[in-house]
């Protein structure tokens, strides 16, 4: 059998998106977990975007003529993001996955990226194994949290729709946390009207792109982490991402109310620091 990766078009979203929801579905179900991606549309959807954004080198997988899978690299940061990584349930555990994942580490490799990072659902053995084979280190433990909006607001702490002219303010506080910033990300955010940051003693000392699974956060504490959780109208997809070793948010997150809806494992390749503050994970952007 033949198997050659290339790179992806716009018009392989359809297939494409459709062997992700099939994947992610049938993993999800085998475990009593709910699906990652509600629909098939939602899945074409994210993955239509993704190939045509210039910030995303994506690539297929096609067997003997027939696409089997795909995976996605977001180059809009310095950092790497690594997924959606799907391959059809037919043909799954023999080895288009490695070649998928092999693919977008020579790539990443090719335009230096320092580090690569991806999220994991930690309840699937075959992933977790095949992305520590190929070099990746887990690095956290997170608990994908979802429930009602808290509505809450904390006094001193700010909370507004993020600008354009914050993104300075945002790189350098993500700098500091994390030895490196999300830029890319946030630009888009901002222009999509999804960012928003919170400010104390006069000064931005958080932002989020979106509070949803899809959305990454930063902050200098906890509270001002807090402040943004508790502004969200609501949290997108299966939830927002909260490290569990941060013990004090997390108690926090259950004391409001969320729910854990699944566990997952941030993992990097390469440059890695111990962040310096509170954050929360996106599972891509
Ligand atoms: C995860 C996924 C992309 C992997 O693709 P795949 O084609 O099935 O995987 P491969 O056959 O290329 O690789 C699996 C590797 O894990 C190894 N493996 C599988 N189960 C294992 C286990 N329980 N313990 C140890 N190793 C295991 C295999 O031996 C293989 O290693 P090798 O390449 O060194 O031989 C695919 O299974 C999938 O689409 N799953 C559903 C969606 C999903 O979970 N995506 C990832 C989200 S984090």
């Amino acid at each position: 059998m033949s198997l050659i990766i290339r790179k992806a078009t716009p018009e392989d979203a359809a297939p494409c998106g459709q062997i992700c929801y099939e994947a992610f579905l049938r993993i999800s179900s085998e475990h009593n977990f709910p699906p990652d991606v509600p629909s098939p549309e939602h899945s074409v959807g994210l993955l239509r975007m993704m190939f045509s954004h210039p910030g995303f080198y994506c690539v297929v997988a096609q067997q003997d003529g027939c696409i089997v899978g795909s995976n996605c690299l977001d180059e809009r940061s310095s950092i790497a993001g690594l997924g959606p990584i799907t391959v059809d349930p037919k043909v799954q555990n023999s080895r288009v996955g490695r070649e998928l994942m092999e693919a977008l580490l020579t790539r990443a490799a090719s335009q230096n990226a320092p580090g690569v990072r991806l999220v994991q659902a930690a309840f699937h053995n075959r992933s977790l194994s095949l992305y520590a084979k190929l070099g990746f280190d887990a690095r956290e433990p997170l608990s994908c949290m979802q429930g009602p909006a808290l509505r809450l607001s904390i006094e001193g702490y700010s909370v507004r729709k993020a600008q354009p002219a914050d993104l300075d303010a945002c790189n350098r506080l993500c700098h500091a946390v994390h030895g490196h910033h999300r830029g890319g990300d946030l630009k888009d955010a901002i222009e999509q009207g999804t960012a928003t940051v919170v400010e104390r003693a006069g000064r931005i000392t958080g932002y989020a792109t979106v509070l949803a699974f899809f959305g990454h956060a930063v902050a200098e504490t906890n509270p001002d982490l807090q402040a943004l959780i508790g502004s969200a109208e609501s949290f997108g997809g299966p939830g927002i991402l909260v490290p569990t070793r941060n013990s004090e948010l997390f108690r926090w997150c259950l004391h409001h109310g969320l729910r854990v809806t699944q566990p997952m494992t941030l993992m990097t390749l390469g440059l890695y620091n111990e962040p310096a503050g509170a954050y929360l994970s996106s599972i891509l952007f």
